[in-house]
This record gives structure tokens, C-alpha cells and sequence, in this order.
């Protein structure tokens, strides 16, 4: 097992990395301090993992209450989350209760927000499990739901007391659902760590087949680019707007096309590419390295370009309300060579919409 920690002083928390975690009873309870946990799980997840997890918690001696939501994107909105306080309160939970979150991004991020506002705040646990929310969502604290206006708007920095990863999870996840996570992976190499970048490539189709020891490896190094950023700049006043690469193209794209018809990786994917090209017309990386990073995305089974149907117009309408514009201008964080990024502003419309019409 692998332990990596995020460095926030009194809030400092681990990430275990390995296999087996969720039936480890003493390591699962290592981090709740009460008796009570309710653990929020949606109803796709739930039939493949929350008998083992209650089982273990009980056996550390917790008693254990679920709610279960239901599936997807389209329900990560205030409606949805209300039914966590729903069932906190009818079950009589105190602000001594823990709140587990068992599933992907979704549910972390809504259980997160929750836990960090009922009673005012509640200890809250983090077991990921899409390759997406274990190499990117569980850790920094970052919780919001969807506003029909744009995407997690409301929401809160809140960070968990611990992170289990748990590979074993993704010997279950959907192939197009392990593609989306590795766009937040191929993100940490182009905007951090080129060497990282190139042991992707070299790596595909050990990281393709799951096997455990690449697979551990390769969350491990996004998991620390990631603490690493968060311990320096928590709440995103500075070089953790980095991590938002791809996002400002790719949250238009997610928002235009309604919640969860593209996943959010594969809107990453594309938004990269597009922020990519914006780079090259800037001449901040060459032609060869678009090339690349369009190259690695495709390598990856994703999505290379926007939608065919989605105008420049619906992406600067969406962009208008993107968590990085300050004092009204759009920002944008553009590849700087390949392992580097910046946050870029005062780009001229007509740039954005040939770097969007022609990538
Ligand atoms: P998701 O949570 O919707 O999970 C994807 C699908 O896989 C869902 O259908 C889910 O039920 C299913 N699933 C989950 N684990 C599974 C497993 N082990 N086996 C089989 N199926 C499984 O999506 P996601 O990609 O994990 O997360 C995307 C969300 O994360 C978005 O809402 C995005 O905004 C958010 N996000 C947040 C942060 C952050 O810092 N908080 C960072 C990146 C993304
Ligand atoms: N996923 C971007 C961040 O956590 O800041």
C-alpha cells in the first residue's frame, strides 16, 4: 500500500493507494472518530460495494446508515443532495456522524458538499472509485452540485479526513468511463511532469489492462502532483487554477450539451485539445507538440475535438460564467511546452474562435 498526505496544517489528511483497502476494517476506521457514519452511495455503485463496505465499518464498530442516489450527472443539483439531508436527519445523525462518500466524482462531490454543511460540518471520508475521482475529485476538497446555469456553481472547499483508493474498484468501471479518467491523468503530464507525460505512452497497455502495479504507480504520481499543488494553494488563488486545464472549453462543452451526455473526461479531453491550439497560435508550444497532445488523447480513447453542432457563440456564452473569470476576463490555462502550463488572459475573441473552429 502506498500513503501520501496533503499538507494543509490541522486539516493534513492521507491517501492509501493500494488493493483490498475496503475490506481492511482497522484502516477503514482509522479516520472516523464517532460511532455513527452515513455512507452515500448511488444505485449503480451500491449493489458492487456497499455490502463490503458497511460490513467493514461494522466490524470496526460503527453503525452504519445509506443513502443511495440515484445515478449520473443529471443529478448532481440541489433536488439530489437534499435527500442526504433527508435521510441525516431522519436517522437522527449528530455532528459527531461521519459522511462516506462511496462512488465516482458525483457522488464525492455531492456527499462532500454535504458534509460540509449539514450541522455546519460534519467529519467526511473519500472512497473513489472511477479512475477519475481516484486520481483527481477525492482529493483537494474541492464539493459542488450542477446549477442549470453552469457547472458546480454551488458548492464549498471541504476537505475529507481521508482518501482510501481502492484499484480493485475499477476492474469494474466501464471502458469509456476509465478513458474519461485518464483525461485528468494525461492533464497532470502536459501542465506538470513531462517525464510522467512520456511513461503514459510508454505505459498504455499495461495502464489499458489494469495491471495493479502500473495502475498503483500511475495514480500515485497524480495523487502527489495533486497534493502537492492543493498543499500550496488551497482554494485556488494561484497555481491551482493550473489543474483546470481543458476545463473552461470543456465545462462549456459538458454545460451545452446538458449534464452527462458528454462524459466529464471527455469534454476534458477535447477542451485540452482546444486550449492545446490556442497555445500553438500564441506559439507557446509547437506544432510537433499539439500533434502530441492530440496524439495522446487519441492514444487514450478519447475524444479529440468539440461537438460538430456546438458554435463558437454557445462556447463564449458558457465561458462568461466560468469559475476563472475575474473582473469580468475570461482566463485560460494554456500548455506552455509540454509539463508546464500558465493561466493566460486578454486572448482576443477572434483567436478563441479559430483555436475553437480549427483544432
Ligand atoms: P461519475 O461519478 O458519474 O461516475 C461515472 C459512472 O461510473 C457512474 O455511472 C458511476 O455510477 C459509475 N461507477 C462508479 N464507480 C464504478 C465502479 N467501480 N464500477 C462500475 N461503475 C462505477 O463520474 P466521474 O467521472 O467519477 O466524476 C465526474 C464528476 O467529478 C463530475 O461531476 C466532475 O465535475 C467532478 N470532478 C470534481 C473534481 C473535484 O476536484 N472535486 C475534479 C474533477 C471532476
Ligand atoms: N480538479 C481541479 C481541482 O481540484 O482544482
Amino acid at each position: 500500500m502506498k500513503l501520501l498526505n496533503v499538507k494543509l496544517a490541522e486539516r493534513s489528511y492521507p491517501i492509501y493507494i493500494g488493493q483490498d483497502l475496503l475490506n481492511d476494517s482497522e484502516l477503514m476506521c482509522k479516520h472516523i472518530t464517532g460511532n455513527k457514519v452515513m455512507l452515500i452511495s448511488n444505485d449503480v455503485v451500491s449493489p458492487l460495494y456497499l455490502d463490503k463496505v458497511i460490513a467493514t465499518l461494522s466490524s470496526g464498530g460503527k453503525t452504519v446508515d445509506t443513502t443511495i442516489l440515484p445515478d449520473g450527472e443529471v443529478h448532481k443539483n440541489l433536488t439530489t443532495l437534499n435527500l442526504i439531508f433527508d435521510e441525516l436527519l431522519a436517522n437522527k445523525h449528530g455532528r459527531d456522524t461521519s459522511i462516506v462518500a462511496l462512488g465516482g466524482g458525483v457522488i464525492g462531490d455531492m456527499a462532500g458538499f454535504a458534509a460540509s454543511c449539514y450541522q455546519r460540518g460534519v467529519e467526511f471520508i473519500q472512497i473513489p472509485t472511477t479512475l477519475l475521482s481516484q486520481v483527481d475529485s477525492s482529493v483537494g476538497g474541492k464539493t459542488a452540485v450542477n446549477h442549470p446555469l453552469g457547472k458546480n456553481m454551488i458548492g464549498a472547499f471541504y476537505q475529507p479526513n481521508a482518501v482510501y483508493i481502492d484499484i480493485n474498484c475499477l476492474n469494474t468501471l466501464p471502458a469509456k468511463e476509465f478513458a474519461a479518467g485518464m483525461a485528468e491523468v494525461i492533464k497532470y503530464g502536459i501542465i506538470w511532469d513531462k517525464e510522467f507525460y512520456e511513461w503514459l505512452k510508454v505505459n498504455q497497455s499495461l495502464i489499458k489492462t489494469l495491471d495493479p502495479a502500473t495502475l498503483i504507480s500511475m495514480i500515485e504520481t497524480c495523487c502527489a502532483v495533486k497534493a502537492d499543488v492543493v498543499s500550496q494553494d488551497e482554494k485556488e488563488h494561484g497555481v491551482r487554477a493550473l489543474l483546470n486545464l481543458g476545463h473552461t472549453f470543456g465545462h462549456a462543452i459538458e454545460s451545452e450539451q446538458g449534464y452527462g451526455v458528454w462524459l466529464h473526461g471527455e469534454a476534458v479531453a477535447a477542451g485540452t485539445v482546444i486550449a492545446a491550439k490556442t497555445a500553438q497560435l500564441l506559439g507557446h508550444i509547437n506544432d510537433d507538440e499539439f500533434d502530441d497532445i492530440k496524439s495522446i488523447f487519441r492514444l487514450f480513447d478519447l475524444p479529440i475535438s468539440k461537438p460538430d453542432s456546438m458554435p463558437f457563440e454557445a462556447f463564449i456564452e458558457h465561458m462568461a460564467v466560468d469559475k476563472k473569470v475575474l473582473a469580468g476576463k475570461l482566463r485560460f490555462i494554456l500548455p506552455i511546452g509540454i509539463g508546464h502550463a500558465q493561466v493566460i488572459t486578454g486572448i482576443e475573441n477572434n483567436m478563441l474562435k479559430h483555436a475553437i473552429e480549427n483544432h
